[in-house]
Formats: C-alpha cells, structure tokens, sequence
C-alpha cells in the first residue's frame, strides 16, 4: 500500500512533464492562459470604464480592487492573489509560445509549399511582435499608472488624476494607442487559435470563430484607445 502512493504520483508527474512538453500540451497551455488572461484584460477594460462615470467613481473603484475579499483576506489580499495568478499565467503563456515556435522551426522544412502556410506564418510572425509590444507596454504601464516612477505627477491613490495627468503627454497617449492596437490584433488571433487548440477547428465553427474573436478584440481595443484619446480632446480633464 505505502509502496504504491510513490509509484502513483511518479506515473502522474511524469505524464504532466510528457504533457508540457508535447506541442499539444503547450497549446492547451497557451489555450487555458490565454482564456484567464483574456477575461482579466475585459475585466480591467470594463473596471476603467468607470472613468466616464466620474472622478470618484473610478478612485472608488481603484479602492474596492485594495479592500476586495475583505472580511476573508486581509487589504490586498484579494489583488496580490490576482496579481500571482497573472504573473504565472504571463510566465507560462510565454514559455509555451517560445517553445512551441522553437519546435515548429526544428519540425519545418526549408521554405513554404502552398499560401495556407505563408498566412500562418504571417500570423505566427505578427503574434510574436505583438507579444513583445504587450510585454514592454505592460512593464511601462505600471511604471506609469501602478508604481508612478515614470509618471510626470504621480499621486498616491488618485487614480483620476494619475489617469489625466498621465495621458495629456501626446507621446505617452500615442504609445497607448499603438500598444493597443498591437493587443487588439493579439486576441484577434489568439482567439482565433485558442478555438482551433479546444478542438474546434471545423470549417463550420468558422465563422462563429471569426464573429467572436471580432467582436471582442474591437471592444477592447476601443473601448482602451478611447481613454487616452478622450483627455488628448479635453473630454475626460
Ligand atoms: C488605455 C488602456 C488602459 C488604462 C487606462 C489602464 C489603466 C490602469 C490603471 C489606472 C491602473 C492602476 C490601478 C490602480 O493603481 O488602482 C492599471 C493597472 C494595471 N494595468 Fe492597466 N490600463 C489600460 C490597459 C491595460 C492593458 C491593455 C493591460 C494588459 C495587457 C493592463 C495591465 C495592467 C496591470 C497588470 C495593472 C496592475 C494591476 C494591479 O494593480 O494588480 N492595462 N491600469
């Protein structure tokens, strides 16, 4: 009996090491991140959003994402979960994509036989930039709207006045909206691939696919290029 807990755990562990280093377990890697960090970027959309309502509102709503799981957790308890949660997925969403391309260019013959494998490559080739523009966007973002080291007038807890006062430099707000745009053409094809990954790739999905990652990519991506655009035009002051 004591012998056989070992022996089922090792049988185990060495599936899940077969699995992640399979292309098909990095897919469904890419896949599952793919989906929690989709439904954080529609959240954090949708969460900045309350701007429009008003100054308190979005610094009321900058203050429930500190007191969220409270009596349970402790002030950021909740956020420091999301913010783990996040790093990982971040971490194993880009090993897998890493990976994978390194295996596809092991697996590929020299040169391209027909256009189907061009516009694959096309995408593949725009998924790797855009992922580089998100990364550097992401670590700038915070330092200019999380931590304020590179933010002109930083000030603790305002998030309105952060938000305002950051988006008036024209330069800052024209990197938003590019780094925007690069996420937007991200999920478009990410959710694209994420559908083929779960299996459904049939011709008759496709436009159902199509619809979805269309959608939804166009609202996120208006949706954020409208905040920097709004204080460029006096909108949002
Ligand atoms: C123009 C669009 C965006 C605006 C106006 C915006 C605004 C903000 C603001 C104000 C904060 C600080 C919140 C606070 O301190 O309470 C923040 C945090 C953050 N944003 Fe954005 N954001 C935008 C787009 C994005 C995108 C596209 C991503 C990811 C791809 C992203 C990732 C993050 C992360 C990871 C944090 C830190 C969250 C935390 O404190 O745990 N943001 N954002």
């Amino acid at each position: 009996m004591t012998a056989a807990a070992p022996a089922t755990t090792n049988v185990r562990a060495s599936w899940l090491l077969g699995f992640w280093h399979s292309a098909i377990g990095k897919k469904a890697v890419m896949a599952v991140t793919g989906i929690f960090l989709f439904v954080w970027i529609f959240l954090h959309m949708a969460g900045n959003l309350k701007v429009y309502i008003g100054p308190e509102h979005y610094n009321a709503y900058a203050g429930f994402l500190i007191t969220m799981g409270a009596p349970l957790l402790p002030a950021k308890g909740a956020l420091y979960a999301v913010r783990a949660l996040l790093l990982i997925a971040v971490w194993l969403h880009i090993q897998a994509a890493t990976q994978l391309t390194l295996m596809n260019r092991r697996a590929r013959p020299v040169g391209y036989a027909n256009r189907d494998y061009v516009s694959a490559g096309y995408a593949a080739r725009t998924m790797r930039w855009g992922g580089v523009i998100i990364v550097l966007f992401v670590i700038y973002h915070l330092l200019h709207l999380t931590f304020g080291t590179v933010h002109p007038d930083f000030i603790e807890h305002d998030v309105y006045h952060n938000f305002v006062t950051g988006f008036q430099v024209w330069w800052v707000s024209a990197f938003y909206i590019v780094a925007n745009l690069a996420l937007g053409m991200h999920l478009y094809h990410g959710l694209w691939s994420m559908f083929n990954s779960l299996g459904l790739s049939h011709d008759r999905f496709n436009s159902w696919k199509r619809g979805f990652a269309t959608v939804f990519a166009l609202v996120v991506t208006l949706a954020n290029i409208s905040f920097p655009i709004a204080v460029l035009i006096g909108v949002l002051r």
